[in-house]
């Protein structure tokens, strides 16, 4: 069967062949742009309400104007799922300060550009969340507004193919001794006695929707929560430790640098919390 999407651009939904965006467009030649990953379970969003609140923040934070109403991106996110018969996987968002003549200063009048595309994904049964993955720990080399949800994505990209030769699944950064985030999830680790611990919200990391969601049920399931950071060593004797992500839900971590977390296989907090995200969320989607 053949495959090609239909994806937004601009205005137009066209087959992912015939989808341009101009050599001057701001986001190609800046990394000036935003976006925002929105899981899709049964066909349905997952908290899009959370994306859409932190997408109109990071637009905010770059003086970028919007490229069209809440409403108008809702239902074009409900026809690319349509479009594309999309089951499970992500919608993905992207909003630039669109095509100017090459120059740092902002354009006066810009003209944000618009993308979305579907990606299938197995999320409630991927392998990952059910088997553990393995973390290296590597330098946070990225930039101080790590806060704001923009395409600049080079650094963590770097991240991931150093944990890869390394034989890990992916990397979690590491500043001033303490650990940041993963390449694209949050990090959390559960303690010997029974808490879950994740750094707390700041321009050093996402603001994660995940984890605010993880946070919310992890309140009513009586869990402690403890929002502070944590150092590569405090990991490497916690009990457990998982990630949390739109693309991930929540994926234990069972090894760091090469050392098991725990007895090296997904512990019993995390499995319950993954099993608790995944029924709230399939309640949540709209
Ligand atoms: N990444 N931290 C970083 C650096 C991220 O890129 C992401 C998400 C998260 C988790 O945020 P949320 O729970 O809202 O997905 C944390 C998306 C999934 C991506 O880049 O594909």
């Amino acid at each position: 069967m053949s495959m090609e999407r239909t994806v937004y651009v601009n205005g137009a939904f066209v087959a992912e062949g015939e989808a341009k965006i101009s050599v001057f467009d701001r986001g190609f030649l800046f990394a000036d742009g935003v976006y925002e990953v929105t899981s899709v379970l049964g066909g349905k969003l997952v908290d899009f309400p959370f994306h859409l609140r932190r997408l109109h923040r990071s637009l905010a934070a770059l003086d970028m104007p919007g490229p069209a109403g809440d409403a108008e991106l809702e239902a074009i996110h409900r026809a690319l799922i349509a479009k594309n018969a999309l089951d499970e996987g992500m919608v993905y968002l992207q909003v630039t300060r669109g095509a100017a003549d090459r120059d740092f200063a902002y354009p006066a009048a810009p003209e944000p550009s618009l993308v979305m595309f579907t990606q299938a994904r197995a999320l409630a049964d991927a392998p990952a969340g059910v088997h553990g993955i393995k973390v290296l720990t590597v330098p946070d080399i990225r930039w101080g507004r790590r806060d704001i949800k923009t395409v600049q994505l080079l650094a963590p990209s770097m991240a991931k193919m150093m944990a890869r030769r390394a034989g890990c699944d992916d990397a979690w950064m590491v500043e001033d001794g303490f650990v940041t985030e993963g390449t694209s999830n949050n990090a959390w680790i559960v303690t010997t006695d029974g808490a879950l611990v994740t750094r707390a919200l700041s321009a050093a990391i996402l603001h994660g929707i995940t984890r605010a969601a993880v946070m919310e049920y992890a309140r009513e399931a009586q869990m402690r929560i403890e929002e502070r950071a944590f150092t590569v060593a405090e990991a490497m004797g916690a009990a457990e430790a998982f990630i949390t992500a739109a693309t991930a839900f929540v994926t234990p971590v069972v090894a760091i640098d090469g050392r098991q977390v725990g007895d090296g296989v997904p512990g019993p907090v995390t499995t319950r919390l993954r099993a608790i995200y995944v029924a709230e969320s399939r309640r949540r989607a709209r």
